[in-house]
């Protein structure tokens, strides 16, 4: 490609990714985001189709069989109300794109527009899959389970997530663990009424619950290897009625997250026992409810490194190995079944004010992260299925 075949495509991506950015809608609500990303598609005379209802599936096949490798963008907003001030924030009150996933579903159509352009040297197939509801409740289950993966048969992912620690002109792979599993938890301390004035004749739910909240520190402190990581947070906790009644019920919920399965079953059984103990102590009755939310990601490790190796040897783009998080990906469900790679893409610069932080309502990217995360995921792509 010249020089202004590069400018022009690059003009392409940002003019996507700011009319993305304008319309964001929330998960399994991506009506525009959708039609906008078939409409772009069949401009490019990729074919597609529409699953999970929102999600969208094309394929760019290659001038010689072989391979099949998938690229994913995530494409659902948060809502959030927007607090940026750019020329073309969020036209939507309470709707942001706070997450970069219009920066990941732009990123997506350029790199398919370059690898259509390339696919006479392509060896197999590259299916580009744009999901919904990343941010809840989940768009990857669904799509996995409408076929996504199959005819023809994925045989390696990989996605880029924007990240505002790693500065722009740099990507992150971490092998292994790089995003946490996420559980809710909820816990229901019931005791029995009274007025305040007579606590020997009531059971107070209140210092049964802030026992409870208490031991739990202990869980990640003293029970769970220092070498591992786990989080317990307790994130709401009501109760109670006025200042001279005796509570009957405390309810509280929290967030419980890992990297590695078997902690995180860990987690699970001693909240449960620690939770248990506490209530008998102070004679009341406690319920523990888990909802399992996304398993951690765990990118395939030997894919990892092949990868990075790939794009040194490759491009100008500079690898770092950041630290991986605790925040949660249902990217997790791809990577369950085919070797996976979740790259994060560095949009951090002082000079476009792309400091804050996803999920802030100042959040914003430097844009000349585009190419280069474009780039990135065309290189995937070509280190799988590329006669080279
Ligand atoms: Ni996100």
């Amino acid at each position: 490609m010249s020089i202004t075949e590069k400018e022009a495509q690059f003009g392409r991506i940002v003019e996507l990714r700011r009319a993305i950015h304008r319309r964001p809608e929330l998960g399994f609500e991506e009506n525009e985001t959708a039609a906008l990303v078939e409409r772009e598609l069949d401009a490019l005379g990729i074919a597609h189709r529409r699953i999970a209802r929102t999600g969208v599936v094309g394929r760019i096949v290659g001038g010689v069989g072989g391979r099949v490798v998938a690229l994913r963008a995530d494409m659902d907003a948060l809502p959030i109300l927007e607090k940026t001030g750019l020329p073309y924030a969020s036209e939507i009150d309470g709707k942001m794109h706070a997450c970069g996933h219009d920066a990941h579903t732009a990123m997506l159509l350029g790199a398919a527009a370059e690898l259509q352009s390339q696919r006479d040297e392509l060896a197999g197939s590259v299916v580009l899959i744009f999901q919904p509801a990343e941010e809840g409740p989940g768009g990857a289950l669904p799509m996995i389970e409408a076929g996504a993966l199959e005819n023809p048969a994925v045989e390696a992912i990989a996605m880029l997530h924007v990240d505002s620690r790693l500065d722009v002109g740099t990507i992150g792979i971490v092998p292994g663990p790089v995003n946490a599993s996420a559980d809710e938890l909820y816990v229901n301390v019931r005791g029995v009424g009274g007025h305040g004035a007579y606590p020997h004749s009531a059971v107070d739910a209140i210092p049964a619950a802030a026992a409870v909240v208490l031991a739990l520190q202990n869980v990640v402190a003293r029970e769970i290897d220092p070498l591992a990581s786990a989080v317990v947070t307790i994130g709401t906790i009501a109760g109670g009625y006025r200042n001279n009644v005796i509570a009957d019920e405390v309810k509280m919920s929290g967030t419980l997250r890992a990297h590695d399965p078997a902690v995180r079953d860990a987690l699970e059984e001693r909240v449960r026992r620690i939770v248990a103990g506490v209530a008998a102590a102070y004679n009341v009755d406690a319920q523990v409810q888990v909802v399992r939310g996304y398993p951690p990601v765990v990118n395939d490790e030997p894919l990892a490194k092949r990868f990075a190796d790939y794009v040194r040897a490759n491009s100008a783009v500079r690898v770092e190995r950041p630290q991986p998080t605790m925040g949660g990906e249902d990217f997790a469900y791809f990577a369950q079944r085919v070797p996976g790679l979740l790259i994060r893409l560095g949009v951090r610069s002082e000079s476009s004010g792309a400091v804050h932080p996803a999920h802030s309502p100042l959040f914003r990217i430097d844009e000349d992260a585009l190419p280069v995360g474009v780039t990135t995921l065309v290189l995937f792509a070509r280190s799988f299925v590329a006669v080279d």
